[in-house]
């Protein structure tokens, strides 16, 4: 089967809290604590907005083109000289970039992750990247109140902001697409038994790539994304360069709104961590009515065994509300929704999956979908 199927009782094991054992309270966490803390570094802001800065004018992309001179280099990026040498002097000074000869700047290991087409790109400040930083100035008030923050520094709720800027929309489906196409393990079914399965919708699929891979590896398999108008309508090259644009079709709407019915797979990666309860349960209670009687609900990402690493989730929490669940927290959602948890653990790839089905006659679903 390939997978780690989970009792409750491996869970708990995997998470530290085997019942009836009790240990010092810095164990019971996974995170790691570092034995030695400094408060001053860490509330240092001038690294993370000077590597924002230097993404954003591609300052990486320049030295690897071979303009090296200070002088030069601010001329190409269309910046003040002294301004842009103390901003690079600093991130040399922690280890990202080198200045070999003075005024002359290089790259190192560090400084080429932050190139365009690196794993850093989404620091740059022109577009989603930007907005996410400064999100975190709404953190005080997330606390606060337990509300996002995102509305009380952009004066709109995140999804709002989207809707209202095609720019940043567009900007935020290239992350997101981007980050799928890296992480698309078509391998979403525990068992990985897709004998039965003829048609999945990827539901808030984004720009497809996790479906474009699906279909590509499963050729007898058909497929539907559904994500807002916008966001579909930017998959027609993901599915044309996958060449299974034959087989996938795709819906503009919301995901709170009734889905394509009868499918086998209704797979949400990625997604409930953007939720609330309340509209995590909308959302699965969606899927479970579409999936009734016979098909499946598959969730990828946001949901995991033991409780998520502390830090994760938490600029969700600022922007949408969103949070990362346990098992045994999402188990309380899906049953809102009228779904059982019927197999959960980690595929192949090292993702851990919790696959559900609708339970049969529920009357949770009518009681909790949105309109
Ligand atoms: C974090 S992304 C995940 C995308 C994709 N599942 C992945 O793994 O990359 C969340 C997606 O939900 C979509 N979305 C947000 N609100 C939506 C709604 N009300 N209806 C449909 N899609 C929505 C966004 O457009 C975005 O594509």
């Amino acid at each position: 089967m390939g997978v780690n199927a989970f009792s409750n009782e491996q869970q708990n094991t995997d998470n530290g809290l085997e019942a009836g054992r009790c240990r010092p309270p810095r164990q019971w966490r996974d995170d790691p604590v570092p034995e030695k803390v400094d408060v001053d570094s860490l509330s240092d802001l001038a690294t993370p907005w000077s590597l924002r800065v230097v993404v954003t004018l591609g300052v990486a992309e320049q030295l690897a083109a071979g303009v090296t001179e200070i002088g030069d280099l601010a001329r190409h990026v269309e910046c003040d000289r002294d301004c842009l040498a103390r901003v690079l002097r600093h991130l040399v000074g922690k280890g990202v970039f080198e200045e070999p000869v003075e005024g002359e700047f290089a790259l190192n290991e560090a400084a080429r992750s932050l190139l365009r087409s690196g794993p850093l790109r989404g620091l740059a400040l022109d577009g989603h990247g930007g907005r996410s930083a400064t999100a975190w100035n709404g953190l005080l008030a997330t606390v606060r109140t337990g509300q996002p923050g995102y509305q009380s520094v952009f004066g709109r709720s995140f999804w709002a902001d989207l809707d209202a800027d095609s720019d940043l929309a567009a900007s935020y489906d290239a992350n997101m697409g981007r980050r799928a196409g890296e992480a698309s393990d078509p391998a979403i079914l525990l068992d990985d038994a897709w004998t039965h399965v003829g048609h999945v919708v990827d539901v808030g699929g984004g720009t497809g790539e996790t479906l474009a891979e699906i279909l590509r590896v499963r050729p007898t398999v058909r497929g539907t994304l559904v994500d807002l108008p916008r966001t579909v309508a930017r998959s027609t090259e993901v599915f044309a360069a996958a060449g299974v644009a034959d087989r996938a079709a795709v819906q503009g709407q919301s995901f709170f709104d009734p889905l394509p019915a009868g499918a086998d797979v209704y797979l949400l990666k990625r997604l409930l961590l953007d939720w609330p309860d309340e509209q995590a349960v909308a959302l699965l209670t969606r899927c479970a009515e579409a999936a009734a009687p016979h098909g499946r609900v598959v969730v990828v990402g946001g949901v995991s065994p033991g409780r998520a690493a502390a830090s994760a989730g938490l600029l969700m929490m600022v922007q949408t509300g969103g949070k990362p669940r346990t098992l045994d927290e999402f188990r309380g959602l899906a049953a809102r929704a009228g779904l059982a948890v019927t197999a959960s653990g980690h595929s192949p790839s090292g993702q851990f999956v919790a696959e559900c089905r609708p339970e049969a006659g529920s009357t949770a679903r009518k009681a909790n979908a949105l309109r």
